[in-house]
């Protein structure tokens, strides 16, 4: 009877979870940096479906609250040194991604030094904090704009990158400050450069909370939910098919997917690497225009303007890169399927 107990009692520690075994489980810990914004709280939500815990922190600056619904929350900047060494300390993370900056060009021109001190001194902060704390792993939101003016319609890793603006010039040098610093410690990254991001969550979970919006997408939707909303475009001039720019727009969940698998190949032991991330298909103005049409069934106020400076008339990224070294196919590449997500965002 004692030694059916025993062999039972020995069954039933056997089957229980590693954790009551005394041996906690090591489920890794994403600390997700400006996840309270549009890209961030969509890669905040696939790192949790994926299985990941993940640490989000954001000032709230220009996120919102309600676009965290995972993961647990921390209130706070990046310009607190105190409160970042308390996050690595609190949380045993395993890799950082950084999403937080500010994001318009326009107010970059006209305000050069609050976007050098908080795309680029922030960045300093967080890094100085993952070295203290020996967190290894790092994904950046870079961007296109790092690459000024196109010499080529589709850009490679491998274009010049000439950024014509200071917010351009804040993720170009963050570029080389992780390339200096991986050579000298033990930290390994992958830049993410983003072209045009957009659609939405595609279950309808997370909304767009932005409140001023640079992209076109978004930009020609919330024109649709004022009475008297319209849309200029720059320029019906240009060597295009129907004469208006060309861009590339890439789905927020493709970019999701993108930064998973460059997080894990780097758990895997890959060396620092950048990638451009795009669709790879170029959709001018008035396409976007005609589909949002289409897909909302209301009509688009369009005004017909002049070119503006420095807009090229074709840019679009050449991904071969990431679809050969992270496995990574976009899904949704549809116009119809980013404006669909993005216009139920919007409700
Ligand atoms: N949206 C695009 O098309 C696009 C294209 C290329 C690159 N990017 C880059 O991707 C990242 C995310 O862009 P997004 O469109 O989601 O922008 P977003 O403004 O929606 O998100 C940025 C988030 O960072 C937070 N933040 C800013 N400064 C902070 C600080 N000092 N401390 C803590 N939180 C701070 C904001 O509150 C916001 O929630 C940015 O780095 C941006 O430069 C975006």
């Amino acid at each position: 009877m004692f030694r059916f107990a025993l062999v039972f009692f020995y069954a039933f520690c056997c089957s229980l979870p590693s954790f009551l075994q005394g041996q906690a489980p090591k489920e890794k810990c994403v600390l997700v940096v400006g996840g309270a914004g549009f890209i961030g709280s969509h890669v905040n939500k696939m790192l949790n479906q994926a299985g990941y815990q993940t640490l989000v922190l954001d000032n709230l600056s220009r996120g919102n609250r309600e676009a965290v619904q995972y993961g647990t929350f921390i209130e706070g900047d990046l310009a607190d040194v105190k409160l970042l060494d308390q996050v690595f300390t609190d949380y045993a993370i395993d890799a950082v991604m950084h999403f937080a900056a500010l994001t318009e060009v326009g107010e970059s021109v006209q305000n050069p030094l609050k976007y050098y001190i908080n795309n680029v001194v922030n960045t300093l902060n967080l890094l100085e904090a993952m070295l203290r704390h020996q967190v290894n792993v790092f994904i950046f939101s870079s961007s296109a704009a790092i690459f000024g003016n196109p010499q080529d319609a589709y850009v490679t890793e491998e274009h010049p990158c000439n950024p014509i603006n200071p917010y351009g010039q804040t993720k170009l040098m963050v570029e080389h400050i992780l390339h200096d610093l991986s050579k000298a410690s033990t930290l390994r990254f992958c830049c993410l450069r983003y072209f045009n991001a957009a659609g939405g969550d595609s279950e309808g979970q997370l909304k767009n909370y932005k409140a001023k919006e640079s992209n076109f997408i978004p930009i020609v939707l919330r024109s649709l939910l004022k009475p008297d909303g319209s849309v200029t475009i720059f320029g019906t001039d240009y060597p295009t098919r129907d004469g208006t720019g060309v861009r590339d727009y890439i789905h927020v969940e493709d970019l999701g997917s993108a930064h998973i698998l460059a997080m894990e190949k780097l758990f895997a032991g890959a060396p620092s690497n950048c990638y451009n991330l795009g669709n790879g298909q170029g959709f001018s103005v008035r396409e976007v225009i005609a589909a949002a049409e289409e897909v909302t069934g209301k009509q688009v106020n369009v005004i017909e303007g002049a070119r503006r400076a420095g807009d090229p008339p074709f840019l679009v990224a050449n991904s071969k890169k990431a679809y050969a070294e992270l496995n990574w196919k976009p899904r949704y590449t549809s116009l119809h399927d980013m404006i669909k997500h993005a216009w139920q965002a919007l409700q």
